[in-house]
């Protein structure tokens, strides 16, 4: 199975999966790993370890369209089995989802549909909430909307602040990425 998995940011849950694929943990090939912007640390790991990387960097676009048709097509030249969004903060259009029919994956750091959004972590510290957790689903063109496919909750501590709980909740995201795409089978 090939994943291509695009980021926006660090990347710690793609060094996960690719430390999984590494230890043979985890039978899938990280075909390539794309971001938006240049700079990336996610990306910079990713050369590291071997993959091949691209960038689409929203900002250089003038039009929405164009940044996700270019998007779609250097995507699609690796033929991903499935595509994950790991920390990629960018909403995709119709046209990349009708490329990856149920097959763009999403994690989010919060028990949807609870606290979407790019703030998942701080909404729901700051809501009050005692449990919150991660979230991995089939992604639509919503904001971390689409049919869920497994959860886990973390509970809130007394102390914790954005930081500290967006760091346990990760523990249990990286786990349930790797135990996600083990479950997957290859689209026919
Ligand atoms: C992850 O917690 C992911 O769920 C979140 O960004 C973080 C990326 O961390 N995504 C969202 O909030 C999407 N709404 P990483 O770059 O260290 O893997």
């Amino acid at each position: 199975m090939r994943i291509v998995v695009l980021v926006s940011g660090t990347g710690s849950n793609l060094q996960a999966v690719i430390d999984a694929v590494q230890s043979g943990e985890l039978g899938v090939e990280v075909a390539a790993v794309g971001a938006d912007r240049p700079g990336t640390f996610g990306v910079e790991r990713s050369a590291a370890a071997g993959i091949e990387t691209f960038v689409v960097d929203f900002k250089s676009f003038e039009h929405r369209e164009d940044w996700n048709a270019e998007l779609t097509s250097k995507t699609a030249a690796y033929a991903p089995d499935y595509v994950v969004s790991s920390g990629f903060m960018r909403i995709v259009d119709q046209t990349f989802l009708d490329r990856f029919p149920g097959r763009y994956l999403n994690t989010h750091p919060a028990l949807l549909p609870s606290f979407p959004g790019a703030h998942g972590v701080r909404d729901a510290l700051a809501y009050g909430v005692k449990v919150t957790g991660c979230t991995v689903m089939i992604a639509d063109a919503g904001v971390d909307t689409g049919p869920i496919l497994a959860q886990t909750a973390v509970p809130v501590l007394a102390d914790d602040t954005e930081e500290s709980l967006h760091e346990r909740i990760k523990v249990q995201e990286r786990k349930l990425l790797i135990d996600t795409l083990r479950s997957l089978d290859t689209p026919t």
